[in-house]
């Protein structure tokens, strides 16, 4: 009988802590830069092919190619094998101290149908690759992650993106960490080609995207010639900001690391920028940039200040529904908030800087947690987005669990449109904030 008891409770006490250990997650150590090796086997192959939007039903296709001869043509067709369309584009490429880089090319193509399968080819030879356009309507999906790298978590992330069903990555910046080492750049070319060249990557600067050495390169030279997002086909003269509009959602990709001031180029292209935003067209109004504004984590605490005071009342004035960051390597999310605090009219906020990287995770937050800030955890991972319709939006988030997607945060949220906070009793002091 004794012994019967001395069982149950080893038994009880061994379930209660196996439980225990079940829940407490144990984070993973960062993993090192993949060894990805640069010698391109035929100079004149397309290399780290990447495809984003270019203005309404066009797509920018970019690539690599040693060869300087080859011409920046991308033929393509809705059936394999057979391209029934061909366009030209440009080609630019750069020197870095003693790096060379290969031709760069970038070759808009279209118009192309709504969600439909393209099949192309760079530079009139070698493999062909598959894309697939964004839908007109609802639903779209986003998959979201920054502070990428090239490591063994990155893969895992990479690999999860892969498994979703998605119609957009939006990378809210970080991307290489090649940090002046160009040659990184190339192999984290090649090291995305599997998705980017399916999907649309739309990408904003962050730290990372600066090299610049005084008096011999500029800051973001590779990123500019490697990653040429839509800035002209958006009424920007930068690269480092602009937006676009897909299904029924107006993205903007701000730079938290070029002048972001009142008397600034940024400041005055995203106030235009705002008040063309048609509601009845898109709905929904999301925004991007790498240096969180609401982080309760030790990692970069108030870093974003300085562009939250100079741009936030444009964004509340705008009613932005969604703010997406990254920078800091860990993931939080918010409630609506406005200037520091809580509030059912402002954007929810959400860190996903969490991608991967050689630096590992931020594992220090602020106590108390502030009572904006809903969800927070530092570990690997990424973010989903489905636009259900106009009213409603599904956020989800997740964690690179022992290589396994672990969905560990999700919410339902409700566009501003639906709540009220855009009607007319506020019309006219969002008109007078927009025109000052
Ligand atoms: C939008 O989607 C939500 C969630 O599926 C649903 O409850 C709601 O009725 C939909 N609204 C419209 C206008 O279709
Ligand atoms: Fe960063």
């Amino acid at each position: 009988m004794e012994t019967k008891k001395l069982i149950l409770v080893a038994l009880t006490v061994f379930l209660a802590i196996s439980a225990t250990v079940r829940t407490d997650y144990i984070r993973p150590q960062p993993r090192k830069t993949l060894n990805l090796p640069w010698n391109p086997k035929n100079p004149s192959q397309p290399q780290q092919v990447h495809i984003s939007l270019a203005g309404e039903k066009h797509m920018r296709i970019s690539w690599v190619t040693e060869d300087k001869s080859t011409l920046s043509i991308v033929e393509y067709g809705t059936s394999p094998g057979r391209y029934t369309f061909s366009a030209e584009g440009e080609a630019t490429s750069y020197s870095y101290l003693f790096y060379r880089s290969g031709k760069i090319h970038h070759t808009v193509i279209g118009p192309l149908e709504d969600d439909t399968v393209y099949f192309y080819r760079c530079g009139g030879k070698g493999p062909e690759f598959k894309l697939k356009t964004s839908p007109a309507q609802f639903p779209v999906t986003f998959a979201v992650a920054g502070d990428l790298g090239q490591t063994g978590w990155t893969k895992t992330t990479l690999d999860h993106i892969d498994q979703c069903k998605y119609n957009i990555y939006l990378l809210p910046g970080d991307l290489s960490y090649a940090d002046y080492m160009q040659h990184l750049w190339d192999t984290f070319g090649e090291l995305v080609q599997p998705l980017a060249s399916a999907r649309p990557w739309m990408v904003t600067e962050g730290n990372h995207e600066r090299e610049k050495i005084p008096l011999f390169t500029d800051a973001f030279q590779s990123y500019n010639a490697r990653w040429k997002m839509p800035f002209e086909e958006s009424g920007s003269n930068s690269n480092l900001y602009y937006s676009f509009e897909v299904a029924g959602v107006h993205v903007i990709m701000l730079g938290s690391y070029t002048d972001y001031d009142e008397l600034s180029d940024q400041y005055s292209w995203l106030k235009a920028d705002l008040s063309k935003v048609d509601r009845n067209k898109t709905p929904w109004l999301v925004v991007l940039f790498h240096v969180p504004w609401y982080n309760s984590n030790y990692a970069h605490q108030r870093e974003g200040d300085e562009m939250m005071v100079a741009m936030e009342p444009l964004l509340y004035a705008a009613g932005v529904d969604l703010v997406l960051a990254g920078h800091v390597h860990a993931y939080e999310r918010t409630k609506r908030v406005n200037n520091g605090k809580s509030d059912p009219c402002g954007s929810v906020h959400i860190t996903v800087g969490d991608g991967g990287n050689r630096e590992g995770l931020a594992q220090k937050y602020r106590h108390p947690q502030p009572e904006w800030s809903l969800f927070r955890e530092a570990s690997f991972g990424h973010g989903e987005l489905m636009i259900v319709n106009s009213t409603h939006a599904f956020w989800s988030w997740h964690r690179n669990d022992d290589d396994e997607p672990v969905r560990s945060d999700q919410v339902w949220i409700t566009s501003l449109v639906s709540s009220g906070c855009l009607a007319e009793k506020n019309y006219e002091y969002r008109k007078s904030l927009m025109s000052s």
